[in-house]
C-alpha cells in the first residue's frame, strides 16, 4: 500500500514539473480586423448569470465594452460613436455587451437590458461592479477576467526587431501574434481608451517605438547583430531613458531596427544580418537613411505608431528624419544617462526622437530630458534670437524648386524672429579668430579623422572587445560575424595607436569651445535693454535634405561598407562635436529631375532644414517648429508615399484606408 502511494505522489509531482502551460495572448479577427487578446487579466467583474449567451466567443474570450464615464444610457450612442474617431482599437463590433458604471440598474446586480444603442447593433447593457478598469473594449473570460485588446498592424515596412508586450510587473515580453503578411512581424497596439494623461503621465497611451540599442527588462536586444542576440540573454533593467518615457504613462509597442552597433550602412548591401527597412517616401526603393532607420522608416509610415526613440551620434536621428521627411531631433549633448544602451561614443551619443506632432515632441522632450529642457510651449511671448547665420545655402535668385523651398524658409524664418540672415563661412571665421593652440591648421585639417577615431577607438573598446571575448568563449575560439560597415570602421580604428583618442578629444574640445564662444554662445548676449535674450542669441542652418534618389538599394553597389570611412568636416558634424542640438524640420518635397529607376517616373522626395541653436536650448527649437508649422513654413508631416500629402505607399496600397476606416 505505502508503496504504491509514494508512487502516486512521485507520478503528480513529476507531472506538475512537465506541463508549465502558459498562455502568451491569443490572436482573433472581429469584423476582420486582428486583435491580439493580453494574457493577463486588468481585473474581474461579476457577470450576471446568462447574460452573455447572445455574444460569440473564441475559446470562450468574449468582445465587451467597459464605460466608466458617467453618461446617461441616453448619451452611451455618442460616446461610443466618440469613440470610433478617437481611437483605432475600439469598434462597434465590441459593444454587443456593455458593462456601464452609470448604469440605470446599478443597485440592483443583474439587472439587464437589451437595447438599439448604435445602428444595427443591439446591446446588452450590464451593470459594472468594479471602479478602476478603465472604459474601452476588452476580452472577457468565463470567469469574468477582463483582458486588455490590442489591435495587430503588419509592419510592411519591416521596421522593427520585436513587436513588444508588457508584463504586469513592469517588464516586457516578445508580443506573441501573427496577421498574415509577407516576411513581416505584427505590432500590437493598446486602445487609446484605456489611458488618459495627466501632469504625473503626460505621454499616457503614447504609442513610442524604441531602437534595438536600448535595453529593456524582459527583453533580448540585438544591436543589428544576430550573435549579439543569441548570445546574451534577456536584459533585466530598463536604462534611465526609456524609464522615463514608461514612468510617464508612454505605451512601449516595439524595438525597432537600427543599422549594426548603430554604424551608418547603405541599404541593401550594408545590412547583411538583418534586412533594411523601407523608406515610404517616393518611390518606396529609397535608403531610409541610419543608423535609426527603423525609427524613421515607422514614423513615416504607420498612422498607429505617435513616436520613435532613436539616437544620434553622427547623424543618425537627423539622417532619417531628412530622408523620410519628419521632425528629429539630436538634442544638446549630455541631457539624459545613457546607461543600459549601447554606446558608440559616450562623448557624442545622444538620444532622441523621430516624430510629426510638434506639440508631442515638446512632451516628449520634457519627460526625456526632465529639468535639462526647457519648454517655451506655454510662454505667451518668446524673445527669439535675433541672428540667422546659414552654411551652404542656395542663392537667393535660385529657380531650383528644392533650392526655393530654402530660401523661402529662411526667409519666413527671419521675418517671424525679426533677425537678419548671415550667410557664414566656417573657414573664414575659423581662420579669424581660431584659438593660438589650433596653430595654423585649417578645421578640415583639425577635424577630419576625429569623428571616425572617436567612434572607432571607443565602440572597438567598450562594445567590440567584450562581444568578441564573450561570443569565443561560447563558441571555442570563433569570432561573431559582423556586418562590413562597422567591421571596416573597427579595423582602422586598430590601425590607430592608443594615442589617437585623446588627441581626437582634445581636437573635438578646441573646435566646441572654439564654436561655443565665437558661432552659437549660449546666453552670452544682451539686447539693447541690458536683459537676457531667450538662451540663444543666434539660429545656424544647413540644408538637411534635398531631393535626389539615394543609392539605388536594388543594386550592387561597387562601394566599400557604409560608402567608406567616415572621414572630413562637414555641416553635419557641428552638433556632435560641439554639443550644441540640431533638430531637422521638414520643408515639403520635390521632384528630384530624373525618373525613378524603380518606378520610371520622376517622384518628389523630401526636403528638410537643420536647424541648430546654442547648447542648451532645444525648447527653442521646438517652440519654432511649432511657430512655423502654424505660419505654414514648416511641414506637418503626414505618412504614406508623400510626406505632405499621404496618400499610397508602393507596395502596400490602400494603407491609409486600412489604418483607419475598418
Ligand atoms: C463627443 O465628442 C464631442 C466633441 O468632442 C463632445 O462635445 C461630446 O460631449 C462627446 N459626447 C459624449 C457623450 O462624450
Ligand atoms: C538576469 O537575472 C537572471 C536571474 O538572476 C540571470 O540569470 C541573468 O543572467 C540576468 N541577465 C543579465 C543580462 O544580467
Ligand atoms: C599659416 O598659413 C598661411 C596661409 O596658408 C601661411 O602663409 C603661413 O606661412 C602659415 N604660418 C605658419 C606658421 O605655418
Ligand atoms: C582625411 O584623412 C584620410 C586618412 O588619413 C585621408 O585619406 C584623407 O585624404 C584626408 N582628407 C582630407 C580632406 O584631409
Ligand atoms: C526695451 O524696452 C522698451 C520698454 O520696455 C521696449 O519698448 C522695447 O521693445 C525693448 N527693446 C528690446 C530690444 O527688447
Amino acid at each position: 500500500m505505502a508503496s504504491t502511494r509514494l508512487g502516486l505522489l512521485f507520478l503528480v509531482a513529476a507531472s506538475t514539473a512537465l506541463a508549465q502551460l502558459a498562455s502568451t495572448g491569443l490572436t482573433v479577427t472581429l469584423n476582420d480586423v486582428y486583435y491580439f487578446i493580453s494574457p493577463y487579466s486588468s481585473a474581474t467583474i461579476h457577470v450576471p448569470k446568462a447574460s452573455l449567451d447572445r455574444v460569440p466567443d473564441v475559446f470562450g474570450f468574449k468582445p465587451v465594452t467597459v464605460i466608466q464615464d458617467p453618461v446617461s444610457q441616453a448619451d452611451i450612442s455618442a460616446l461610443l460613436t466618440n469613440w470610433t474617431s478617437l481611437d483605432d482599437v475600439y469598434r462597434p463590433a465590441f459593444s454587443e455587451a456593455i458593462f456601464h458604471a452609470n448604469s440605470d440598474a446599478q443597485h440592483h446586480d443583474d439587472a439587464v437590458t437589451v437595447s438599439q444603442i448604435l445602428p444595427g447593433l443591439t446591446s446588452t447593457l450590464l451593470p459594472l461592479s468594479h471602479a478602476d478598469v478603465p472604459s474601452g473594449p476588452y476580452f472577457i473570460h468565463p470567469s469574468g477576467a477582463l483582458h486588455r485588446v490590442y489591435r495587430l498592424y503588419d509592419d510592411f515596412a519591416a521596421a522593427f526587431t520585436e513587436p513588444l508586450l508588457p508584463t504586469p510587473n513592469g517588464h516586457f515580453q516578445p508580443l506573441s501574434a501573427k496577421i498574415p503578411g509577407s516576411s513581416t512581424l505584427s505590432i500590437g497596439v493598446p486602445s487609446r481608451l484605456y489611458f488618459t494623461p495627466t501632469p504625473q503621465k503626460p505621454l499616457a497611451g503614447v504609442r513610442i517605438g524604441v531602437k534595438d540599442i536600448y535595453r529593456l527588462a524582459g527583453v533580448k536586444g540585438s544591436n543589428g547583430n544576430r550573435a549579439w542576440y543569441h548570445l546574451y540573454p534577456a536584459s533585466n533593467t530598463t536604462g534611465t531613458a526609456v524609464q522615463r518615457l514608461i514612468d510617464a504613462g508612454a505605451q512601449i509597442v516595439g524595438l525597432q531596427k537600427t543599422s549594426q552597433f548603430a554604424n551608418g550602412e547603405l541599404a541593401t548591401a550594408d545590412w547583411v544580418d538583418y534586412h533594411a527597412p523601407f523608406n515610404p517616401r517616393g518611390d518606396g526603393y529609397q535608403d531610409p537613411s541610419s543608423s535609426s532607420a527603423g525609427a524613421g522608416a515607422s514614423v513615416a509610415s504607420y498612422a498607429w505608431l505617435d513616436l520613435a526613440l532613436g539616437s544620434d551620434t553622427g547623424g543618425s536621428i537627423r539622417g532619417p528624419a531628412g530622408a523620410q521627411g519628419l521632425f528629429g531631433n539630436r538634442p544638446s549633448h549630455g541631457l539624459v544617462e545613457l546607461d543600459e544602451v549601447m554606446p558608440l561614443a559616450p562623448e557624442l551619443d545622444t538620444p532622441g526622437f523621430l516624430v510629426r506632432d510638434v506639440e508631442l515632441w515638446d512632451r516628449a522632450n520634457s519627460v526625456l530630458y526632465g529639468e535639462k529642457y526647457s519648454s517655451l510651449s506655454q510662454e505667451k511671448k518668446v524673445e527669439w534670437p535675433g541672428e540667422v547665420y546659414t552654411l551652404g545655402f542656395p542663392e537667393d535668385d535660385t529657380e531650383d524648386p528644392a533650392d526655393k523651398m530654402f530660401v523661402q524658409f529662411v526667409r519666413q524664418l527671419a521675418k517671424f524672429v525679426g533677425g537678419e540672415v548671415k550667410p557664414l563661412d566656417l573657414d573664414k571665421e575659423w581662420a579669424k579668430t581660431k584659438p593660438s593652440e589650433a596653430g595654423n591648421v585649417t578645421l578640415t585639417q583639425l577635424l577630419n579623422t576625429t569623428y571616425i577615431t572617436i567612434i572607432g577607438k571607443q565602440q572597438t573598446k567598450l562594445v567590440r572587445d567584450p562581444f568578441y571575448r564573450d561570443y569565443e568563449a561560447a563558441h571555442l575560439n570563433r569570432h561573431p560575424f559582423i556586418d562590413p560597415s562597422p567591421l571596416l570602421r573597427w579595423s582602422y580604428a586598430d590601425t590607430l595607436p592608443a594615442s589617437a583618442l585623446p588627441t581626437a578629444l582634445a581636437a573635438k574640445s578646441l573646435f566646441q569651445s572654439w564654436f561655443n564662444t565665437h558661432i552659437l554662445p549660449a546666453n552670452a548676449n544682451t539686447n539693447s535693454n541690458n536683459t537676457k535674450t531667450t538662451c540663444t542669441p543666434s539660429i545656424l542652418l544647413y540644408p538637411a535634405s534635398t531631393p535626389s534618389y539615394s543609392l539605388p538599394r536594388n543594386l550592387n553597389l561597387n562601394l566599400p561598407p557604409g560608402g567608406g570611412l567616415p572621414f572630413g568636416f562637414s555641416e553635419s558634424r557641428i552638433s556632435p562635436f560641439t554639443g550644441v542640438p540640431d533638430s531637422v524640420f521638414p520643408l515639403g518635397e520635390a521632384g528630384t529631375g530624373a525618373v525613378s529607376a524603380v518606378t520610371g517616373v520622376e517622384e518628389k522626395l523630401p526636403v528638410a532644414v537643420s536647424v541648430l541653436v546654442a547648447r542648451g536650448c532645444d525648447g527653442v527649437l521646438v517652440r519654432l517648429a511649432r511657430e512655423g508649422v502654424e505660419g505654414g513654413w514648416v511641414v506637418r508631416p503626414v505618412v504614406g508615399g508623400s510626406g505632405v500629402r499621404g496618400g499610397e505607399v508602393l507596395m502596400r496600397r490602400g494603407v491609409a484606408r486600412m489604418d483607419w476606416d475598418m
